[in-house]
């Protein structure tokens, strides 16, 4: 009885894995939207795109400022743009990073805990050492912070 409990719980936790042709798919949106990066501080520009639970993407860039502090990463541009349009029941199911410089590249912590917000289950793609890696949001933010 509790082994059927606990498998229906690890059921519903799992994440519907994400079909290659559409993470390629996110890629190559993640390095189109990179291009428009405002990055003449650190020169590194970086393009985020998410895959929304309905299947919509959404695209966006680094945007630095001057008071350095102040910058915002490609993947909160996207997730703030994605709220933008669709309003507060955004569901993230899956990020891609890519960034110009071709060099390992995962979201920052502050990056990691907004993806955990809209999305506790998704996976993320970026540049690792060899190419593209794949992790859950929750193996790279373990004990994300949640109020609801
Ligand atoms: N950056 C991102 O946009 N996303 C990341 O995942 C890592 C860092 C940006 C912030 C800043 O504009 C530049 O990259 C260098 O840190």
């Amino acid at each position: 009885m509790a082994h059927l409990v606990f498998s229906k719980i690890s059921l519903s936790m799992q994440t519907t894995k994400v079909p290659a042709a559409v993470r390629e798919r996110l890629l190559r949106s993640a390095r189109k939207v990179m291009k428009s990066a405002y990055a003449p501080f650190s020169n590194f520009r970086v393009g985020a795109a998410i895959l929304t639970a309905k299947g919509q993407i959404f695209v966006g860039c680094n945007v630095e400022n001057s008071s350095y502090g102040m910058t915002n990463c490609a993947e909160r541009t996207a997730i703030f743009s994605a709220v933008a349009k669709l309003g507060p029941e955004l569901e993230i199911r899956a990020v891609a990073v890519a960034n110009d410089h071709g060099v390992p590249c995962s979201p920052c912590g502050a990056c990691r805990q907004v993806i955990y917000e809209f999305g506790p289950r998704a996976v993320i793609f970026y540049q690792g050492k060899h190419g593209t890696k794949e992790s859950l949001v929750t193996d790279l933010l373990p004990e994300g912070f949640r109020l609801k």
